[in-house]
């Protein structure tokens, strides 16, 4: 079992099922699972049908969720960036910190990393009070940032205390018959601040290109564009050095499911070929289409056993 699995995929495919069911599966083997909506849409709730929040609810033996609101944490996370930095930075720089805060956190990528945070806070909970956690992402493009993001934010940090530490050297010369001021940037607590965001950031990374330690599973349905998607994200993930493990192939229409929806079975089976070829190197994982939505232990128990194909 890998500590840290994702889900992640087109809108609507169902990742937040599939993260459901794969937690549940764990938990099952006697496993200490957290499940965690990264998604604002908070459907995580709908599919155990039991309410979750901000904070860790229980869902049954040994399994635990939480939902993560992307705007709230970005909104408290931008804040006490800047509030931090700004407390700390001579007036030579805070206009540059302002603007990179202002490209790092305003940007499109502001929830990402406020998400990103709260995944390393999580992250660092593993082995104390969970053995696993299970991520519910948000739709592809998103997750793809999210799991890009330290990546980015690693060198833009970097950057950020080299500058820091150039504006020290030259403070420093300045501090030469100065003893309290050279001792004080000799402990400068924006370079400490920094590399410990660094550092953060790196172990962040470490992990989740650790395919001991971290595991991407796609969510798709048996149709065109999906598989060429799923195809393209599986290679930008692999570009970024993290482990795609599996596919799971959901909504797929049993062979008993009838005259009414034959044509599209037929059509489904076409295009679960082409998974199989496509990503012959993976594992797949078949779900069928169930008879009603995924609403609660009875509908996650029928493929909470079927996730077993994916390890664990
Ligand atoms: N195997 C299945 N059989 C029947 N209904 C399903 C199945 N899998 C998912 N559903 C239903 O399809 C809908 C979408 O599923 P889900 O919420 O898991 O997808 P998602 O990928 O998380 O969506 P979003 O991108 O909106 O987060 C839900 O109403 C869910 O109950
Ligand atoms: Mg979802």
């Amino acid at each position: 079992m890998k500590r840290f699995t994702f889900f992640g995929g087109k809108g609507g495919t169902g990742k937040t099922s599939c993260a459901a069911a794969y937690s549940l599966f764990l938990a099952s083997k006697g496993v200490k699972t957290l499940v965690v909506s990264t998604d604002p849409a908070h459907s995580l709730a709908d599919a155990f049908d039991k309410p979750i929040g901000f904070q860790t609810a229980q869902l049954g033996d040994r399994l635990w969720g939480i939902e993560i609101d992307a705007e709230v944490e970005a909104r408290k996370y931008m804040k006490a960036v800047q509030d931090k930095m700004l407390d700390l930075v001579s007036a030579a720089i805070v206009d540059e910190i302002k603007r990179q805060i202002e490209i790092a956190y305003m940007s499109p990528g502001a929830e990402e990393a406020a998400i990103f945070d709260k995944f390393i806070e999580l992250m660092e909970s593993v082995g104390e009070t969970y053995d696993a956690i299970v991520f519910d992402t948000a739709p592809t493009g998103h997750t793809l940032r999210l799991l890009t993001l330290p990546e980015i934010l690693g060198a833009w940090i970097e950057h950020l205390i080299e500058k820091r530490k150039k504006a020290m050297d030259l403070m420093k010369l300045a501090a030469r018959y100065d003893k309290p001021l050279a001792e004080r940037i000799e402990n400068d607590p924006i370079i400490k601040t920094l590399s410990a965001r660094r550092d953060k950031f790196s172990l962040a990374r470490r992990i989740l290109t650790d395919p001991q330690e971290s595991i991407f599973h796609f969510v798709l349905n048996a149709e065109k564009l999906p598989i060429l998607e799923t195809a393209r994200a599986v290679e930008l993930l692999g570009r970024h050095g993290i482990a795609v493990g599996g596919i799971v192939v959901n909504k797929v229409i049993p062979p008993e499911a009838g005259s009414f929806l034959e044509k599209r079975r037929l059509s489904q089976e076409q295009y679960l070929r082409e998974i199989r070829t496509r990503f012959a190197s993976m594992k797949i994982v078949e779900l069928p289409l169930l008879d009603d939505d995924i609403q609660g232990m009875e509908q996650l128990g029928l493929l909470s056993p079927l996730m077993e194909d994916l390890g664990g």
